[in-house]
């Protein structure tokens, strides 16, 4: 298995480009279940996740084309030729059930298996399955596997979910483009992602309005087109080497970012004393003077503070200056990273959802082990800061959600290198 050796080695200095959004493009590649026509994604990014679901769909029968290295995806579903999703391949990747709604808007039936992906809680499904339900679907739970069925196809009706949940509004969403009549779906995602999945359908002729608030009104559609649809730019990744020169001091220019995917993050950023600029190409980002101050932090859905930017702002706190309080509030289970920083120095007080960092003057580098995909880049971050070296174990994850982390690091000064596994 890989492992990343990281040097602390001072200041950063230049831009890196912002890769199109993997969450983004996870839930538009099923999108092409909804039509017989083709679907072209541009701006895709090059991770192991998206190739997790390319074998998930070609699995279905669906012609993918993966162009200009990867950049390019286009997808046709002309020719479905199976409807059932297999465990060996869901269980790598939670969003591998949002091939469920769409498959059964489009035919009638489908058979996923319940999904796997990072270890960061519970994380059921339960909100997808009782919106499709509302949707006249009828479902059933036989050895691991959902099956769906829906004779005579999906009727519109009203879905209320009792908390926000991001992949439940996806596969809502899909599944009620094709179904006879009109759903509400109320207490929806308003994440950039689910605006883009909406931008996506609406170029293939659903009709859907609300996107971006928390209502979301769907007029059925006999049937959806194909479309080109370049995929939004990647917030979380964005955020992340945001995060780059924050840690290390010096100015870094985040090509492709706005402020408006990430203004919570950088309202925090600002309270750190960290300064972003909105240029033209992009988000340029510098520390100021001396420390970053400590700043609160609580997760929230969109527009809140995102929790998949929560490790990577606890290796910043780390050395910031007082004390921070970091609450988590999306998933019961996503402080792994703390006891890894605490092998660095890092001075952190778990307590359920809560952490209480009191920021060191500096990190000291160690071995330490990624145990998920956003946890694996905070110890990254970390060791940039710490002296010496730092060898994260197990980056697996990182390859799931990173593309070529050591290349867009290294290009600003970072020391950093991949060291091969056997
Ligand atoms: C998506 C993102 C993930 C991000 C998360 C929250 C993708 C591929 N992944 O995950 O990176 O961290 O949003 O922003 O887009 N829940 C239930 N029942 C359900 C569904 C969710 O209880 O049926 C709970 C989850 O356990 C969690 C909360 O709801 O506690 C929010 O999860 P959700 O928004 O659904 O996350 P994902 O769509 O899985």
């Amino acid at each position: 298995m890989d492992s990343i050796l990281v040097t602390g080695n001072g200041p950063l200095n230049g831009q890196i480009p912002i890769a199109g959004a993997k969450n983004a493009c996870l839930t538009l590649m099923p999108a092409t279940l909804l039509s017989d026509a083709p679907l072209t994604l541009t701006n895709a990014p090059r991770l192991s996740d998206i190739k997790t679901m390319t074998t998930l769909l070609q699995s279905l029968g669906v012609e993918v084309t993966s162009l200009q290295e990867g950049q390019v995806l286009a997808l046709s579903s002309h020719n479905l030729t199976n409807h059932v999703a297999d465990y060996d391949i869901v269980r790598k990747m939670r969003a591998s059930i949002l091939v469920l709604g769409p498959m059964l808007a489009r035919d009638g039936h489908a058979v996923v298996s319940l999904p796997g992906g990072c270890a960061i809680g519970a994380r059921p499904v339960d909100l997808h399955l009782k919106a499709l339900e509302a949707l006249g679907a009828d479902l059933e739970l036989k050895e691991g596997y959902v099956h769906a069925k829906a004779v005579g196809g999906l009727k519109g009706g009203t879905v209320e979910f009792p908390f926000v949940s991001v992949g439940a509004t996806e596969n809502a969403v899909m599944a009620a483009t094709l179904a006879k009549g009109t759903t509400i779906i109320k207490n929806a995602a308003r994440e950039p992602e689910i605006v883009d999945l909406v931008h996506c359908l609406q170029k293939m002729g659903a009709q859907i309005t609300g996107e971006g608030t928390s209502t979301l009104e769907i007029q059925g559609v006999d049937r959806l087109d194909g479309a080109t649809h370049p995929v939004v730019t990647d917030r979380i990744e964005l955020g992340t080497y945001m995060l780059a020169p924050a840690i290390c001091g010096g100015e870094v220019e985040c090509l492709g970012g706005r402020i408006g995917l990430v203004k919570s993050f950088c309202e925090k950023l600002d309270a750190a004393g960290v300064s972003v600029e909105e240029t033209k190409a992009g988000l340029k980002v510098a520390r100021k003077n001396g420390r970053v101050r400590a700043v609160d932090v609580v997760t929230e859905p969109f527009p809140g503070f995102p929790t998949d930017l929560q490790a990577q702002m606890m290796a910043l706190m780390c050395t910031a200056q007082g004390t921070s309080v970091l609450e988590e509030k999306i998933f019961e289970n996503r402080f792994m990273h703390a006891p890894e920083l605490m092998r660095m120095g890092a001075e952190i007080d778990v307590h359920g959802g809560t952490a209480t960092v009191t920021g060191v003057e500096r990190l000291k580098g160690a071995p330490v082990m990624a145990t998920d995909l956003r946890a694996s880049v905070s110890l990254i971050l970390a060791g940039l800061a710490a002296e010496g070296e730092t060898l994260v174990n197990r980056v697996y994850h990182l390859d799931r959600g990173y593309e070529r982390v050591e290349e867009k690091l290294g290009h600003v000064g970072a020391k950093i290198e991949r060291v091969q596994g056997e």
